[in-house]
């Protein structure tokens, strides 16, 4: 059995308007509500700790979700500061070696057969494994003044989604590492490169998107819409 930790303490800034993301409704739950569901829906998910904002307002106060243990602890101000608290706030039955999944409180479409892949491909790799989806547009590296510089090439290129499976211990590690070294690491996987290590990739659907703009939820909402 697996434990998550959901960051759920950013601002959502670039959002815009008063709401952090994570609050936003659609069918009638809240994102965060549709991200705990998509995660906790798999048998081998054993309970989540949310990581949220101080002073966050909004949570809902639940201590079970799905008939799941749900635990929560105050984030930090970088991403990996609140992954980082999470993984402290994780129960003592989550031994030090044992994989932790992380996923982002504002990408609510994961699908359970990529949930599926991850646990069953990541458990068996000595390092672990993250879901991502191979890049598809053509890349192009601006320069100052807004130009073309080139065309990077993009084989081999891959968007880095979650969730993200690595050992406790083994990623506290190595996000405190970066964190020393005032590295601002944007996902999981970035701090465990930086130890040399490499985590295997596990394509998972496109539609396992962040919610960052107005128009990304219009999609959620058009998706859900679809299902049912
Ligand atoms: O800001 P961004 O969209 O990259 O955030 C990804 C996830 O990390 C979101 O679920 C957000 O709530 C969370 N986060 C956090 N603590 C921060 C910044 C972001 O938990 N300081």
């Amino acid at each position: 059995m697996t434990w998550a930790v959901v960051p759920a303490a950013g601002s959502g800034s670039r959002f815009g308007g008063d709401m952090p993301k994570q609050y936003l409704t659609v069918a009638g739950r809240t994102l965060l509500a549709h991200t705990l569901q998509a995660l906790l829906a798999h048998p081998n998910v054993e309970g989540a700790v949310v990581v949220l904002a101080d002073g966050d307002l909004h949570w809902s106060g639940w201590s079970s979700f799905e008939g799941k243990p749900l635990l929560t602890c105050i984030g930090g101000q970088a991403r990996a500061d609140s992954v980082l608290a999470g993984l402290a706030a994780l129960p003592d039955s989550v031994r030090m070696d044992d994989f932790v999944l992380v996923h982002d409180a504002a990408r609510p479409n994961l699908q359970l057969a990529d949930l599926d892949q991850l646990l069953e491909r990541g458990r068996n790799d000595p390092v672990g494994a993250i879901l991502a989806s191979p890049v598809r547009d053509t890349l192009k590296r601006a320069g100052d003044d807004g130009g073309i510089d080139r065309t990077e090439p993009r084989e081999r290129l891959w968007r880095a989604l979650t969730p993200q499976l690595f050992r406790r211990l083994q990623l506290t590690r190595a996000l405190e590492g970066a964190r020393d070294a005032g590295v601002n690491v944007t996902d999981e996987s970035m701090a465990m490169e930086r130890q040399g290590l490499r985590p295997l990739l596990v394509e998972g659907a496109e539609d396992n998107f962040k919610i960052t703009t107005p128009a990304d939820l219009a999609r959620f909402e058009f998706i859900l819409s679809q299902r049912s």
